[in-house]
């Protein structure tokens, strides 16, 4: 089984080669190529997969290519974990918006949108050459913003691409964690769209025991989105919300806390990261010991800001042991081997919402199996939800026309239509302060 993950030289690819490491079963993994535009990027991670292997039998073969074509040739899957632009890129999308005030974060508001315009035509064409080089592959999309990518990858790959994200598992693990229940036993009612659903119920043995959750006010404030939202507002939405809602609900705090940070988020890591890779082209590098310790400090520092806005204290030790690589595990498992099991996924809604489209990508719980993701019928949403729900893919869609067409003034609409823009100009001033700083959207004219 051949797994191409591109991207190869991201910094979260050793979490999928540790989860691939633990996999001893029938129809492993047992090559992975990985592929990046950058060979020191290569170089890099393949030095920390390497000290991950060392001792496992029949760790599988790693390989690395600059050659995108070579790379996806005979791929049983693919990961696609790209960015576009570099961390750089995330730094210059924050920087932009928070500089109009208005939210820059890499998938959601104004950066979203910049981000979402530079990563569309590049998602095509790896769709394209996946449909022509490997059209059996399964594609596995981690690409931000997820949703959008992958809604723009399946008009070229239909329902054999599949968006993933580990939130709304994180936040369905906590949940039952906070109720006293094994995750395993627990049916998560969530639906909505990449970083933005709600959990409306949790299910165990037929009951929902959500609403105990939301009647106790010391257990709904003892968790992350507890203590991020607050317990008044989740008990006035009666529902708990994926952790980036916090960037909707708390605009104006979270706008202020970033425009106030030393760095933004994308600034720190793009400093970070660039210290990583310097170390890792040193010889004498620990390589795996000093990409642990870099990634603890990233996943410490995860969302700080919002957290401090809500005086939220540090993050849960629990919490930080990620779930992003086992969710992709347990998605290319059920496919190659028929493990039937259920995942929450980006796929298309085939009338699952039944406001949006059968083409719109959703995230929703799906049924997994040989024949991919399968979504499950769940209730409608409140209409709040569904308002920023129809919202933010209309705007999605506009992010879609204009990187297919190069349509500037699609890419403004975009950009005004969005419910965390508050004016047309502010939209323009947008347009022209990310085409100055990102080569990546000359194309739009
Ligand atoms: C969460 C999100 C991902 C995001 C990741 C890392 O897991 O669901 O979409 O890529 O956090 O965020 P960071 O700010 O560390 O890049
Ligand atoms: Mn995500």
């Amino acid at each position: 089984m051949k797994l191409t993950i591109l991207g190869g030289g991201g910094f979260r690819v050793p979490l999928v080669y540790g989860a691939l490491l633990g996999d001893r079963g029938e129809g492993r993994v047992t090559e992975v190529v990985l592929h990046d535009l950058d060979a020191d990027r290569l170089y890099a991670i393949a030095r920390v997969l390497n000290e991950q292997a060392a001792g496992v039998p029949d760790a599988p073969a790693v390989a690395t290519t600059t050659d995108l074509d070579e790379a996806l040739c005979g791929a049983d899957f693919v990961f696609s974990a790209i960015r576009v632009g570099g961390l750089e890129g995330r730094a210059n999308d924050e920087r932009v918006a928070l500089a109009e005030g208005v939210l820059g974060q890499e998938t959601v508001g104004a950066g979203g949108i910049a981000y979402g315009l530079r990563t569309g035509p590049v998602a095509v064409d790896i769709a394209r050459r996946v449909s022509r080089l490997a059209p059996d592959a399964w594609v596995i999309n981690f690409t931000n913003p997820a949703g959008l990518v992958t809604e723009a990858m399946s008009r070229h790959l239909g329902d054999r691409v599949i968006g993933i994200c580990d939130s709304p598992v994180g936040l369905g693990r906590r949940i039952a964690r906070t109720l006293g229940v094994h995750p395993k036993d627990a049916w998560i009612d969530y639906v909505g769209l990449n970083h933005l659903g709600w959990v409306r119920g949790l299910r165990v043995a037929g009951r929902d025991e959500l609403p105990r959750l939301l009647a106790d006010p010391d257990l709904l404030g003892s968790f992350e989105e507890g203590k991020l939202f607050g317990v008044e507002w989740l008990q006035s939405l009666g529902a708990v919300p994926n952790e980036y809602l916090h960037y909707y609900y708390f605009n104006r705090e979270a706008v202020r806390a970033y425009q106030q940070a030393d760095k933004t988020r994308g600034a720190f890591l793009r400093d970070q990261q660039a210290r990583f890779y310097d170390e890792m082209q040193r010889p004498d590098a620990a390589a795996l010991t000093v990409w642990d310790r870099t990634r603890a400090e990233r996943e410490a520092t995860y969302m700080a800001e919002n957290r401090e806005t809500a005086g939220a204290g540090e993050r849960d030790a629990d919490d930080l042991s990620g779930g992003y690589e086992k969710v992709a595990l347990a998605l290319m498992r059920a496919i190659a081997r028929d493990e039937r099991t259920t995942l929450i996924l980006n796929v298309r809604n085939q009338g699952t919402l039944s406001v949006l489209d059968t083409d719109a990508v959703i995230e929703v719980p799906c049924l997994v199996d040989a024949n991919g993701a399968h979504p499950v019928a769940v209730a409608p949403l409140p209409g709040h939800a569904t308002g920023l729900v129809c919202a933010v893919k209309a705007v999605e869609r506009e992010v879609l026309a204009a990187a297919a067409s190069g349509s500037r003034a699609t890419a403004v609409k975009a950009f005004a239509l969005h419910p965390l823009v508050d004016s047309v100009n502010v939209a323009r001033r947008l347009m022209e302060g990310y085409t100055a700083v990102h080569p990546g959207l000359a194309y739009l004219a």
